[in-house]
């Protein structure tokens, strides 16, 4: 697939995706695995990067579990630390650094190999990542479509509006806002979407239902949810 084909008005890729999103522990690394496998099975050379971990590998061993061997799980995943904080403060533990040009250059490089890459950054939009660098340098670094993941809870319009109006204009048009259900919903979770798009007009949001708590295979349920979202993303 030629890259050129793959560029929107603004210069944005949407063969690369970046998940990222209001918070630690909203259903990114779910998501990303799902989407991986959902565009695997149509047909789509699709592949998922975790580019870095801190306290554990488990982010990572889903995403590589779910992109069906195309990638060894240090190509899934270069950076690793073992203090689970900030990457950026987990690697100086360490006595390493690793720098915003050594990430995009491991990620493009693995963009000229599939047809579609997704990002899971790590945190939220503003957790900072690496030296000098956050997930918001990264996925402006990488021109990617940014995928946005928020709990669809009370509370949600506003963390969305945060993280949209984070965004440099041409990416907050391209954002795929993904409203995660939570295992009880509350009164705020049915009127959530309605209000956020009343409030950011043209924002593309898509439901997703709460699912078996699994990255392996993809629920029933689930598929509807995700052919919505490969359907924003393409769009
Ligand atoms: N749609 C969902 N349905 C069911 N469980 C979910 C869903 N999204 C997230 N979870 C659960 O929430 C927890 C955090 O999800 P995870 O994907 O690891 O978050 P993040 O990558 O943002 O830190 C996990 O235990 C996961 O199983
Ligand atoms: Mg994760």
């Amino acid at each position: 697939m030629k890259q050129a084909s793959q560029r929107t008005a603004g210069g944005i890729r949407r063969n690369v995706v970046f998940v990222t999103g209001t918070d630690t522990g909203v259903g990114k690394t779910m998501l990303t695995a799902w989407l991986t496998r959902h565009l695997r099975a149509l047909g789509t050379d699709a592949v998922a990067l975790k580019p870095l971990c801190s306290g554990g590998r488990d982010d990572a061993k889903a995403l590589h579990a779910a992109n069906g061997g195309g990638l060894a799980l240090d190509e899934v995943n270069p950076w690793h630390f073992r203090l689970p904080a900030a990457p950026v403060l987990a690697a100086r533990r360490e006595g390493r650094g690793v720098t915003l040009a050594e990430v995009v250059a491991h990620a493009s490089a693995v963009t000229l190999r599939f047809e579609m890459v997704l990002v899971e950054g790590a945190g939220g939009l503003l957790s900072p990542l690496g030296e000098g660098f956050d997930n918001r340098d990264l996925l402006m670094a990488l021109r990617a479509t940014p995928l946005l993941v928020v709990p669809n809870r009370l509370g949600a319009v506003n963390q969305a509006r945060l993280v949209l109006g984070a965004l440099p204009k041409p990416l907050q048009k391209r954002a795929v806002v993904v409203l995660v259900d939570q295992r009880t919903k509350d009164a705020a979770a049915r009127t959530n979407a309605s209000l956020l798009s009343e409030l950011e007009p043209g924002v593309l949001i898509c439901p997703l239902p709460w699912l078996e708590a699994t990255a392996n295979g993809i629920p029933a349920r689930g598929v509807k949810a995700l052919d919505e979202v490969v359907k924003r993303l393409q769009g």
